[in-house]
């Protein structure tokens, strides 16, 4: 399939891996790429640039194919080293990143410099707008369905696709909720030229995650992710578990007076009790409700081959009969 965003990036299939905090490693983003999709490496789960050059080489030792790096740019009191994770890149000569998070303006003329194309996760219509005028390259547009930060819009992909469609001028892809063949086709029938999938890549084989993680996805129907952090103004989408239900029985009863302090333990230093260890109630974890539309752990290269072959299918048979 030739879209604008495999036109970009030289991909075979538009299907990217989104970033993921403790998923997102050199194992998974290397099967995304040699499956034929662009794989992205998380740097902030790496911390230091020194850690996060050892993945990218990790990564490049796996696959000859274009991969990414994520950059989520957080508020924070003691900020990442941004600027050198930025130098790992362009250093080792990785042409991808997917930025997320605050906007990225500050650090665009450096990797534009070095000929890297960038693609910004967006919430909203205003915020794809922007990313646009700053230089992105395209957006990622992720609805309230996703796993992770929805923003505070709460604007689905079925409303929010066709609207970025309406107002940008850079191809962009649908994230949030997207798992098979029907999700690719539909996204690309509202204006998208392809799809970013997170919480679906989790449960496959190649994530290098404990298989507890893989199951709970695999468990979940589309009705047992929550909203956390809402009074915040740092929505995040978790699958419920009893930390998450103790998290919220606090966000209820303290209302706006909520600090972070509250629920540090149901949220900080989590993922690698989840990820690594295999402790899927050790707090909140993002997860889409896209784990309603899961029951299977295939490899990437099963899961993607299989959403090929049956988007060609449902175009070329199915809506080719309807006309
Ligand atoms: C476990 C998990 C961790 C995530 N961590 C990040 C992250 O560190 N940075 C980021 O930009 N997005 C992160 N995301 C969001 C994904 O990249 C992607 O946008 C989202 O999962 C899409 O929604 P879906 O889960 O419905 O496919 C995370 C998602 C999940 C499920």
């Amino acid at each position: 399939m030739k879209t604008k965003i495999t036109e970009l990036f030289g991909i075979e299939h538009p299907i990217i891996q989104g970033g993921m905090h403790f998923v997102g490693f050199a194992e998974l983003a290397a099967a995304v790429s040699n499956a034929g999709g662009l794989g992205i490496i998380t740097g902030l789960t790496q911390g230091t640039p020194e850690k996060l050059e050892t993945e990218i080489k990790k990564c490049q030792a796996l696959t000859d194919k274009p991969f990414g790096v994520n950059l989520t740019f957080l508020p924070s009191l003691t900020p990442p080293d941004y600027p050198g994770l930025i130098e790992v890149i362009i250093k080792t000569g990785v042409k991808i990143v997917e930025t997320a998070g605050r906007n990225p303006a500050v650090y665009m003329p450096a990797m534009k410099e070095a000929g890297i194309k960038i693609i910004h996760k967006c919430t909203s219509v205003r915020h794809s707008l922007k990313a646009q005028d700053i230089g992105c390259d395209a957006v990622s547009v992720d609805g309230f369905e996703c796993g992770g930060h929805p923003g505070e819009d709460d604007i689905p992909n079925f409303i929010l696709l066709p609207r970025a469609a309406d107002e940008l001028e850079i191809p962009f892809v649908a994230s949030g909720g997207m798992a098979d063949a029907r999700s690719l086709v539909a996204a690309m029938a509202l204006g998208a030229e392809g799809m970013n999938m997170g919480t679906r890549f989790i449960a496959t084989q190649d994530a290098p995650v404990h298989d507890n993680v893989k199951q709970a996805i695999v468990n979940a129907s589309e009705l047992d992710t929550r909203l956390i952090m809402r009074s915040l103004t740092n929505t995040e989408r978790v699958l419920n578990n009893p930390a998450v239900e103790s998290l919220l029985a606090k966000e209820k009863a303290l209302g706006d007076d909520l600090k972070f302090e509250d629920i540090v333990d149901e949220v900080a230093g989590v993922y690698p009790k989840v990820m690594i260890n295999g402790e899927p109630e050790a707090g909140a974890w993002s997860c889409g409700m896209v784990a309603g539309l899961i029951s299977d752990v295939p490899t990437v290269q099963e899961l993607i081959d299989t959403i090929m072959a049956e988007a060609d299918e449902i175009i070329k048979s199915r809506l080719q009969q309807a006309v």
